[in-house]
């Protein structure tokens, strides 16, 4: 069922590629796709090692693959990234953001601090992305904002996304709409439950901690997605590949669902 995706044309061979936070899981996914596809892509992430280790692994499918390293807590690595990457690429034509994790807590355990970190994580990476990406989008482009259902709908011990990713909303709205004379489409995607590194640290140490054994732990994560598992992080890059692709050529400012059907609201 699978295989007939990967002989369509997407559009996408030869396109010049960033994706933040690439080292790991959905970033890493989403990068391999690109290069899969043809396109030649630039990863990144805060930590080198980690970095150089995701590189190597991506070599191996292209050799258009480079990595320039950035913390998206700081702006100015931020727009770094993106002038050396477009540099790197002769261009850019699609810049695929994904962020870290902000730090789990509500609002009465996270303080002043942790609020402003992760504003910056989530928040203004992604503002300085957006505007820096476009200025290099010479000839149209895509600007694909990987956020999450919290932006929907809030998960318990997460009020920093719950919060701050709401802001992302507006954001891919208002660059969609001013983007659009340039023929920048800007799109989001909102993944649900994704059986990353990060997923499967989380249901380790729930297993743990309940004296339950690691099914137990990620059928409770996961009892409220109708289809019955989490994602795999190919499936959010999927559709990351499809916003970025010549079959989506009429869509802009949309914010679209990867979970599974998790989220109930019709809205
Ligand atoms: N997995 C899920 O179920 C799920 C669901 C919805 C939304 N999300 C969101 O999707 C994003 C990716 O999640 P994931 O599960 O793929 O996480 P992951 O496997 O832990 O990967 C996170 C990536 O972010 C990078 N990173 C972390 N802090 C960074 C920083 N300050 N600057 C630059 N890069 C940084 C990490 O690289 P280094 O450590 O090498 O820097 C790594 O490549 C997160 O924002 C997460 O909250 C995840």
């Amino acid at each position: 069922m699978i295989t007939s995706w990967r002989k369509m044309d997407l559009g996408i061979k030869n396109k010049r590629v960033i994706v933040t936070a690439s080292s790991k899981g959905i970033g890493f996914a989403t990068a391999k796709r690109f290069l899969e596809e043809g396109a030649k892509v630039v990863i990144s992430s805060h930590d080198e090692r980690n970095l150089v280790r995701s590189y190597e692994k991506l070599k191996e499918i292209s050799d258009e693959v480079y990595y320039v390293k950035a913390d998206l807590t700081k702006p100015d690595e931020v727009k770094n990234l993106i002038d050396k990457g477009s540099s790197i690429l002769g261009g850019l034509d699609v810049l695929a953001y994904v962020t870290g994790s902000p730090k789990p807590g509500n609002i009465f355990e996270l303080s002043d601090e942790d609020w402003y970190q992760g504003f910056n994580l989530l928040l203004m990476s992604a503002v300085v992305a957006v505007r820096e990406s476009s200025r290099k989008m010479t000839k149209g482009g895509r600007i694909i904002l990987s956020t999450s259902i919290t932006l929907r709908q809030p998960l318990d011990n997460l009020d920093l996304s719950n919060v701050i990713r709401l802001s992302l909303a507006g954001l891919i709205k208002s660059a969609a709409r001013q983007l659009a004379p340039k023929g920048i489409l800007v799109n989001g995607v909102m993944p649900g439950w994704t059986l990353t590194e990060r997923v499967d640290q989380l249901v380790k140490d729930k297993a743990r901690r309940e004296g339950k054994t690691e099914e137990e732990a990620l059928k409770e994560i996961i009892k409220d997605v109708p289809l019955g598992r989490p994602a795999n992080p190919e499936e959010i890059a999927n559709v990351i590949i499809f916003l970025a692709s010549s079959l989506s050529t009429y869509v802009t400012g949309a914010i679209i669902p990867v979970d599974g059907g998790y989220l109930k609201a019709i809205f």
